[in-house]
């Protein structure tokens, strides 16, 4: 499992809310633990890894929040920009209204072109060696197979010259399962792991990057084994319950309600088990399905990124 943070390039993706920031959050504080020069890439940038780590906001020039975990939102116009400057050596200073109006025209006709310059700009990083490790916030699922498919989509479209050459280095790095690996995170809820399953044949289909691992986020601790299942029973069989409430001295309404509540949690518990199987048949073995503990912290900054990622360090650090 420590194969996964080897890698130098991680896509953390998955449905809406299910915690594709919280996950990738704590698997850069984890890199950065284990000495690591990380950098963690907010795809869409909503402020949302600011906030895991109680920051201030990201922007595209990566800012350290921590000893060795650096942090950047990603900005395509910028991400062009670097690209002229660096590769064509055309220096775009001051303003660039005439570009970013091309740019906009340009990214707005073509397929492909911004989520090139999200690419290009993560594997440059790679390539470059400025991080042992880019983690990257990246789009949910229903973004996340054309970000990660448009340099062979380029690739299928300018079969020679300039254009070529540069996403052929990408897909050096993205098709190589040592270097690039998808981290498809869910919920062990209906919808959010049919969607981990669909996702992982579309990537299998459409792009060449390697499925890493699957995050299973929120699980709720096991409540109960066969022995306290066989209190629980009798808590609730009468005339055990009225003599409880008795005995505590409030109405048996009020007793009822909170025994109810459990058998709740306990049938939330059971179904999310139901689903984790379902995940582990549709997985290949070699997969690991690596399970994150529902937290119940009232605040959601770096004291709760914290908890992820020892959590993390438990499975994946063996
Ligand atoms: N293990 C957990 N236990 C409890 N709450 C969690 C857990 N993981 C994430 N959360 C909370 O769930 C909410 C959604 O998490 P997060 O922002 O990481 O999801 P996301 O997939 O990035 O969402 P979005 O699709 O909006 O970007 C946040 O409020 C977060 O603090
Ligand atoms: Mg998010």
């Amino acid at each position: 499992l420590t194969d996964l943070l080897e890698r130098r390039l991680i896509f953390v993706t998955g449905k809406g809310g299910v915690g594709k920031t919280s996950v990738a959050s704590a698997l850069a504080l984890l890199a950065s633990e284990m000495g690591k020069r990380t950098l963690l890439c907010e795809v869409e940038p909503k402020g949302d890894v600011a906030a895991s780590f109680d920051e201030g906001p990201t922007a595209f020039r990566a800012r350290e929040f921590l000893p060795g975990l650096n942090a950047m939102s990603m900005d395509t116009e910028a991400s062009l920009r670097e690209y002229l400057k660096l590769h064509l050596r055309v220096p775009v200073v001051g303003r660039i209204g005439p570009l970013a109006r091309a740019f906009d025209f340009v990214a707005t006709a073509a397929p492909g072109v911004k989520e090139i310059l999200t690419v290009g700009k993560l594997c440059y990083e790679v390539r470059e060696s400025h991080y042992d490790l880019v983690v990257v916030d990246a789009a949910p699922t229903g973004h996340i197979v054309g970000q990660l498919a448009a340099p062979e989509g380029i690739n299928e479209l300018v079969k020679v010259g300039m254009i070529r050459h540069q996403t052929g280095w990408m897909l050096d790095i993205l098709s190589e399962p040592s270097l690039t690996g998808l981290c498809i995170v869910t919920t062990p809820e209906e919808m959010p792991v049919s969607e981990a399953i669909d996702l992982k044949g579309r990537i299998e289909r459409e792009t060449s990057v390697d499925l890493a691992c699957v995050v299973v986020n929120r699980v709720l601790p096991e409540l109960f084994g066969r022995g306290e299942q066989k209190v629980f029973d009798a808590l609730t069989e009468e005339p055990n319950e009225s003599a409880l409430a008795k005995a505590c001295g409030h109405p048996q309404e009020a007793v009822s309600d909170v025994i109810e509540s459990a058998r709740l949690a306990v049938t939330i518990r059971r179904s999310a088990v139901v689903h984790i199987e379902r995940l582990r048949e549709a997985m290949p073995a070699r997969v690991p399905i690596v399970l994150l503990p529902y937290l119940f912290a009232r605040g959601h900054g770096l004291r709760a990124i914290r908890q992820l990622s020892s959590a993390l360090a438990d499975e994946l650090v063996s």
